[in-house]
């Protein structure tokens, strides 16, 4: 079992599997995917994905999260869920994803046997959504979540990221509120980060997300205390709606003490915290099968460095460039 020496346990890993994304998002790639020049090496492919979810399968972890960039630009990505269930034996699959081209590919994610899908959505306003994404492509994301639905699709979670004047008024709240009324969602608001690239953009946009606990308290929602191995997000419930409501607050005081993931990124670096700048590569050791033994090791041992908390709030964002490279 994966443990470090604070106590905390992981059972949940979060794999890149590319850093290409084919959104602009104000706070993360505002001028599009450039090729990183410094960094040649090829994104993982099949088989080293597959020895190092065998590895984690072996290390007691039972989920885990596809994220990019945009993991579903990869040509093998049904592929790759099909890997991790049916060749690794990882129990949840799930993803994060911007929803692009959702209304084409529900089906084929519902049939692949995906557990769960977290879809960013900054906004439910057509426009809004356009401004922060580069893309108008608020209807096919929402379309995608209807099929997901009909085909029976129950693990649906929408992040949003809280951008002060952007998505943070009553109104925006109430229209969320709406949404998941009769919707089994939930909705999340993640407060903005500052990484390596975003620093005047998080000037401008960065709130705390006081002004939506707030909103929650005054419209009934209620606190929703969750077992130790819930992970960071503050959860709401209110009994008049289907969905749920939740907090990520990064730069809360007490947020890195539920930690419960692990980071791979898509060149093959574990890495220990998002903002930390603690971590290896691993790849040489998912060049053959007969190095499980060897990796498992490592990985052990390299949990001894991670540390209790990131410093985010003394605006050390390790590094991290963005999180196109890590996927949040
Ligand atoms: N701060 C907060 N959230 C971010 N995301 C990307 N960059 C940032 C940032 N700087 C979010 C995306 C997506 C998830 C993968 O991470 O919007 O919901
Ligand atoms: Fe792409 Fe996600 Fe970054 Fe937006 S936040 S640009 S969808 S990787």
């Amino acid at each position: 079992m994966l443990k470090d020496s604070f106590g905390r346990t992981f059972p949940y890993i979060r794999m890149s599997i590319t850093d290409v994304c084919n959104f602009k998002c104000g706070y993360c790639l505002p001028n599009g995917y450039q090729v990183d020049k410094s960094d040649n090496r090829k994104f993982l492919h099949l088989d080293e994905i597959k020895r190092l979810a065998k590895c984690f399968s072996e290390l007691g972890v039972n989920k885990i999260r596809i994220t990019g960039g945009e993991p579903t630009v990869r040509k093998d990505f049904f592929e790759i869920i099909k890997i991790l269930k049916v060749d690794a034996g990882i129990k949840k699959v799930v993803i994060t994803t911007n929803g692009y081209h959702l209304n084409k590919k529900a089906k084929l994610l519902v049939e692949t046997g995906l557990n769960g899908i977290n879809i960013s959505i900054d906004s439910l306003s057509r426009e809004t959504f356009k401004n922060v994404t580069g893309h108008d492509r608020l209807p096919e994301i929402l379309e995608g979540i209807k099929n997901l639905q009909e085909l029976g699709f129950e693990n649906i979670k929408i992040n949003a990221v809280l951008l002060n004047g952007v998505n943070s008024s009553e109104k925006d709240f109430n229209a969320w509120s709406k949404f998941i009324q009769n919707n089994k969602i939930d909705f999340r608001y993640i407060e903005l980060m500052q990484t390596g690239d975003n620093l005047e953009y998080f000037k401008k946009y960065h709130t705390s997300s006081k002004i939506f606990k707030n909103y929650l308290s005054e419209n009934n929602w209620i606190y929703q205390t969750l077992g130790k191995d819930a992970g960071p997000s503050l959860n709401y419930i209110n009994p008049e709606y289907k969905g749920k409501f939740g907090i990520i607050a990064p730069y809360s005081k007490d947020f890195c003490k539920t930690c419960n993931r692990l980071r791979i990124t898509s060149r093959g670096d574990l890495r220990l915290c998002l903002f930390g700048n603690t971590g290896i590569s691993v790849r040489h050791l998912l060049q053959k099968d007969d190095q499980l033994n060897e990796l498992k090791d490592l990985i052990l041992k390299q949990m001894q460095f991670k540390k209790e908390s990131h410093y985010l709030e003394l605006g050390d964002t390790g590094s991290t460039k963005n999180l196109s490279k890590t996927g949040g």
